[in-house]
């Protein structure tokens, strides 16, 4: 049997292995805690499962509020919590800045210390966009959809002879780097009237929706990310590539890290898909190499079939959002060319840690949360040989939840017990209450939560 590659240069920063596979990260041992600082502020979920925005925040307010640090924290906790987080009419939000909360929600939340910015790789490359203003950052990518149309344009053989697999835009941000990022935060200068929306998918769901034993597998992988495009354009323009980029350990170019296929969030403890698929991941390590594509193309297929699990984005003029990149992927959607008008963004990124798997971290199920384990009888503390007969059962009278769906979500559980007072779910019904007028009457015998499985 093959062996899993040893994840190179990435034991300089964290702890022990497994399969290769760094086991903690020093600069953030344990999840962090929300302090409720941002409960004051309006805001709305994306969808139940990712994303949340915040339609009245300007982050600049954010910047200079006497709790400043306490806030941006609890943001970065939110982000990871939900992947991305939208804001909207950022107009007063400068470059310096974007990168300043950037850099924040990455430092307060448990980066190394060491790590910063990211830096591009060939931003030395005489090509590349400016930023609105016509000068250059070199922690800033720029993305202009006029300026890429006339870079087609001199590409003859990218005229589409078949649709194109958008599947294919699917990534996270720098995994080509020994360290990738963390957070990413993309600023819309300008956008058109219709298109150029942005999607993201949750890599914590995507990991939850694996078989046990499917995820245990998994764990045990790592998988290339090689990204060759840089050196090569780098020898061509006759330039070095940037070095370091956001870290000590993103040096040099030979841009194949190897990265651990589930990877623990440091910030949630959650544990995520993460080097399983997108742009950047070019082989599982030490499969065959039909093995390699059934995995990565599974992985992919779980991301395009799950749109219940896509947060997606209608830019508006000085809309921006903040992801964490640990556990989402994100995707443009390239439909500009079908528009009059540019899309012009700003993005910086802060450097995370070396990914890892931390064995001990928990599923991106909300009950560590919201169940109180002390509740919890144990079928052995009914005595010997005991059954149904012999249990004195409680009788509970209140509402009941029909849902028409799978209630697995405790914290969506939780918002509609509270909203209609209900003691239970049930879909036995599902389907059938809207075409004919009933009462579900029924014992219950089943999770609302994460929990629940055909084998209880
Ligand atoms: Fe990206």
């Amino acid at each position: 049997m093959p062996s899993v590659t040893r994840n190179g240069s990435n034991g300089a920063s964290n702890g022990q292995e497994d399969h290769g596979i760094l086991t903690s990260c020093p600069s953030c041992p344990t999840p962090l805690k929300y302090s409720g600082s941002l409960d004051y502020l309006p805001y709305f979920e994306i969808t139940p499962i990712i994303g949340r925005e915040y339609p009245t925040v300007k982050v600049t307010d954010i910047l200079k509020a006497p709790n400043a640090e306490q806030q941006i924290r609890d943001f970065a906790i939110i982000i990871s919590e939900r992947g991305v987080v939208f804001f909207r009419d950022q107009y007063d939000l400068n470059i310096a800045d974007q990168k300043k909360f950037c850099d924040l929600v990455g430092t307060l939340s448990g980066r190394p210390e060491e790590n910063g910015l990211h830096v591009h790789p060939i931003y030395r490359d005489p090509g590349n966009l400016t930023l609105p203003d016509g000068t250059t950052d070199e922690n800033i990518y720029v993305i202009n959809s006029e300026a890429q149309k006339k870079i087609y344009k001199t590409m003859g053989n990218r005229i589409a002879t078949e649709p194109r697999d958008l599947a294919r835009e699917w990534h996270s941000d720098s995994t080509f780097e020994t360290v990738p990022s963390d957070f990413s935060f993309l600023k819309m200068e300008e956008t058109p009237p219709h298109g150029g929306d942005t999607l993201w998918c949750s890599g914590y769901e995507i990991y939850d929706r694996i078989s046990p034993s499917f995820r245990s597998y998994l764990e045990t992988l790592t998988a290339t990310c090689a990204q060759p495009v840089f050196k090569s354009a780098a020898q061509a323009g006759g330039y070095e590539v940037m070095s370091p980029r956001g870290s000590p350990l993103n040096v040099g170019d030979a841009f194949a890290p190897h990265h651990p296929v589930v990877r623990t969030n440091r910030v949630t403890g959650w544990k995520s898909i993460f080097a399983g698929a997108g742009l950047h991941v070019t082989r599982i390590d030490g499969l065959y190499s039909h093995e390699d594509q059934m995995i990565r193309e599974y992985i992919l297929r779980q991301v395009t079939r799950s749109h219940d699990c896509i947060a997606r984005m209608k830019w508006t003029k000085n809309a921006a959002a903040v992801w964490n990149n640990s556990c989402v992927w994100h995707a443009a959607t390239p439909d500009t060319h079908l528009v009059e008008g540019n899309r012009v963004g700003v993005r910086a990124s802060s450097i995370g840690e070396v990914p890892y798997l931390d064995p001990k971290s928990t599923d991106f199920n909300d009950c560590k949360e919201c169940c109180d384990a002390d509740y919890t009888i144990s079928r052995s503390q009914r005595g010997d040989g005991a059954t149904r007969w012999l249990d004195e059962p409680t009788v509970h009278f209140g509402n009941i939840a029909p849902s028409n769906q799978l209630q697995i979500s405790a914290t969506e559980r939780n918002r509609i017990q509270k909203e209609h007072e209900a003691i239970c779910f049930e879909m036995e019904a599902a389907g059938i209450l809207q075409e004919y007028p009933c009462v579900v009457v029924r014992g219950i015998c089943d999770y609302a939560d994460s929990h629940k499985n055909k084998g209880w």
